[in-house]
């Protein structure tokens, strides 16, 4: 049965992008020799036309990233341009009325940190804190929520065990130093923000998946998948539990486990990336969190599909399995759709097409799809249709 559902009262609408997937003209970052994005979407230079299109889809908060290689192009060095920049663009969120969530990592580091060893060296701790600390000093009045880094499990895995992404290392050593500097750089750096300002908000985007045996009668089927979801869902985040003001949550994945770790999903709705599209696993996913006591924002979802055919449902789906989790007590204050508009991909490039809004790259031209104006719909009225 079809029944409108509400949401709560200062419930968050918005969308999320990162800096070097949508600004162009980054040149000192690690991805910058590894991918050239070019212009990208060229945000760096349209984005008051493309906070024009947050006010025009009804949003009320905006996650961005700042590029740690424009702000600190060589070390110690910062740039204060760069910097005027970005407190440029808050600026103009906070006359629109939209909240600000920066987040201060996003998979790209500047070169001269990689020089240094990168995330496997135990200074990156010192190096990453170095940049925050001169971010919030510079921004921080102008920002409502903090995400320190963005998904660094995947960061790590890509970076430092499959060797896909820079610097292309495999190594599963490196893969656990790397995670345990991340632990300590969000730490230090919660302790330092919560020092320097007085109300600040301190989180980090988790991509978290939902799990399932493949077989539910096989008995290492199932323990494969419990294993699978401590490390991927859990062990971060206990580690950094009490360092924390809200959780971010970014859900893409459910992946059914074979023993060992195969993952072997039925697959029956995929998206352009071949993605299996399943939007129960949010609520579990969720429910998972709740244990943490802590707020939660989904910090990204979304969908590859360039011909905006699974958009909307996927949108509604995933908002009424969200809506599902709040009535079961699950303390979800936002949900910012990955992504405003269509990026790079990271090594997938420009191909697959994330965006509500879609980007003519010869043109740069931005137009709003179907599916977008159907969550803009959602965000005026605080509720959807499910059922
Ligand atoms: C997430 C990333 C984001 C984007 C989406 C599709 O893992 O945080 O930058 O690429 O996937």
């Amino acid at each position: 049965m079809e029944k409108s559902v509400k949401f709560p009262k200062d419930f968050l609408w918005g969308v999320a992008t990162s800096a070097y997937q949508v600004e162009g003209g980054i040149e000192n970052a690690d991805w910058s020799k590894f991918y050239p994005a070019g212009k990208a979407c060229d945000h760096y230079h349209l984005y008051e036309k493309d906070f024009d299109l947050l006010e025009k889809l009804n949003l009320n908060v905006y996650r961005f990233s700042v590029e740690w290689s424009r702000i600190e192009p060589k070390e110690g060095e910062f740039d204060g341009k760069e910097v005027k920049h970005y407190r440029k663009m808050l600026l103009s969120l906070q006359r629109r009325g939209i909240k600000a969530m920066v987040t201060l990592h996003h998979f790209t580091n500047p070169l001269w940190m990689i020089e240094k060893g990168g995330w496997e060296n135990k200074k990156s701790i010192f190096y990453f804190s170095r940049f925050s600390k001169k971010v919030i000093q510079e921004l921080g009045d102008l920002v409502d929520f903090w995400i320190t880094i963005n998904e660094p499990l995947i960061y790590a895995k890509a970076s430092y065990a499959k060797g896909r992404w820079p610097p292309q290392k495999k190594n599963l050593l490196l893969f656990l130093k790397v995670v345990k500097n991340q632990i300590r750089a969000h730490k230090k750096v919660y302790y330092d923000f919560h020092r320097i300002r007085k109300k600040v908000r301190v989180g980090l985007a988790k991509n978290n998946s939902f799990f399932e045996p493949f077989n539910s009668k096989s008995l290492l089927d199932r323990l494969s998948s419990r294993f699978a979801a401590y490390f991927w869902n859990n062990f971060f985040l206990n580690r950094i539990r009490n360092q924390i003001d809200f959780i971010g949550l970014n859900y893409y994945f459910h992946n059914k486990i074979k023993f060992p770790f195969h993952i072997e999903n039925e697959n029956k709705v995929i998206s352009d990336l071949g993605w299996e599209i399943f939007p129960e696993g949010i609520y579990y996913v969720l429910k998972d969190l709740e244990k943490y006591k802590k707020p939660i924002f989904v910090t990204e979802n979304g969908i590859a599909d360039a011909k905006d055919v699974f958009r909307k449902d996927f949108i509604k789906e995933h908002l009424c399995q969200i809506h599902r989790a709040i009535k079961k007590g699950v303390d979800v204050k936002g949900y910012l759709h990955w992504s405003l508009m269509d990026n790079l991909e990271w090594d997938s490039g420009f191909a697959p097409r994330f965006g509500l809004v879609k980007i003519n790259y010869e043109t740069l031209e931005r137009e709003i799809r179907k599916s977008a104006f159907y969550y803009a719909e959602i965000c005026k009225n605080n509720s959807l249709i499910c059922g």
